[in-house]
């Protein structure tokens, strides 16, 4: 039995992962996660078929025997939020940074055959040209962006200088089932949700018309278990979009829509560190990873809503 390890595994990304890792028939599935922003509710329907180690990736020591001898690591663990990476940068320079090296590191000397590491569409920053293809030269314009970055690179160098098979996949705004709207750095569509439920005024920071290529969870996790299997991939970077982009006001007018409300939202000062547009050119995902995006925009939101509806 192959095991594959999820770090992040009890996140909102992590543990759709999870899922769909189990649907395929992985039978050897383990979590490590400190529950800092994941939560073990997230892997309830799944617990009794995933081992889950509650460490944090800053401990290299107590991660090294978990990873140690995997076939894949799905390295996604982080604090992540542009926002909150501004306002206390230390955690997330040691989460993001620190704990991606660690990761790398016990993978590289525990025989592990790929890691899949969950990077990120900050890297482009306020780049002219749409879509953001994978040859652009990064603009990082956050520290939550640059860190990101810092693993991609490290991927590059672990697969160079040690032989490590890596693969980064830039996610793209990704929202679904689970996003926690908890905190003020909560992803902008698990607001959305909240506030519509609520029928409470959502705020938008500027003028609601930066736009993001959003990303249904699923998606995504189907694009990580692609990585971990296609060949000659080894030590690239792919983008992991849908390559649409829509932008905060159109799709706060969709989700009133869906509800049947009318809730004009409120217009806030933009916030620091925000990048105007995001859109992913997928042509070289699709081409070498077999990616392809399942969800329009209306049904993942549709899917989203629901599950908000009954469950959160
Ligand atoms: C960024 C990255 C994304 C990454 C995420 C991690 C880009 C383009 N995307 O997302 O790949 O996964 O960080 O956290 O860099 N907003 C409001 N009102 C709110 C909250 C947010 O208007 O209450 C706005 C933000 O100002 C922003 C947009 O919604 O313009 C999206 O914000 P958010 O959901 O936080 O994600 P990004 O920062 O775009």
């Amino acid at each position: 039995m192959k095991k594959i390890i999820v770090t992040g595994g009890a996140g909102f990304i992590g543990s759709a992962l999870v899922r769909a890792l189990l649907v395929r028939g992985e039978d050897e599935v383990e979590v490590i996660d400190n529950l800092l922003t994941g939560c073990e509710h997230n892997l309830k329907e799944v617990a009794s078929r995933v081992r889950l180690h509650k460490l944090d990736i800053r401990d290299a020591q107590a991660i090294a025997p978990v990873i140690l001898g995997a076939d894949v690591v799905y390295h996604l663990a982080a604090i992540p939020s542009v926002p909150r990476s501004i306002a206390d940068p230390i955690p997330s320079h040691e989460i993001n940074i620190d704990g991606t090296f660690n990761v790398f590191r016990a993978a590289a000397q525990g025989g592990v055959r790929r890691v899949v590491y969950a990077a990120s569409s900050s890297a482009y920053g306020d780049t002219e040209v749409l879509p953001k293809t994978e040859s652009m030269a990064p603009r990082p314009q956050s520290p939550y962006a640059v860190q990101k970055l810092v693993g991609e690179y490290y991927a590059s160098v672990f697969h160079s200088c040690f032989g490590l098979e890596t693969v980064a996949l830039r996610f793209f705004n990704v929202y679904g089932p689970r996003q926690d709207p908890g905190s003020p750095y909560s992803g902008v569509l698990s607001l959305f949700m909240k506030h519509l439920l609520n029928r409470t005024t959502p705020t938008i920071f500027g003028d609601g018309e930066q736009s993001r290529d959003f990303t249904y969870v699923e998606d995504v996790a189907a694009v990580c278990v692609k990585a971990a299997v296609a060949t000659d991939v080894a030590g690239k970077i792919y983008n992991a979009g849908n390559g649409g982009r829509f932008t905060l006001n159109f799709i706060w007018d969709v989700l009133q829509k869906m509800e049947g409300v009318h809730i004009p939202p409120v217009y806030g000062p933009p916030r620091e560190g925000d990048v105007r547009h995001s859109m992913a050119d997928t042509a070289s995902a699709i081409a070498d990873l077999g990616h392809a995006p399942q969800f329009s925009i209306e049904e993942g939101l549709r899917r989203t809503l629901d599950w908000y509806r009954t469950t959160a």
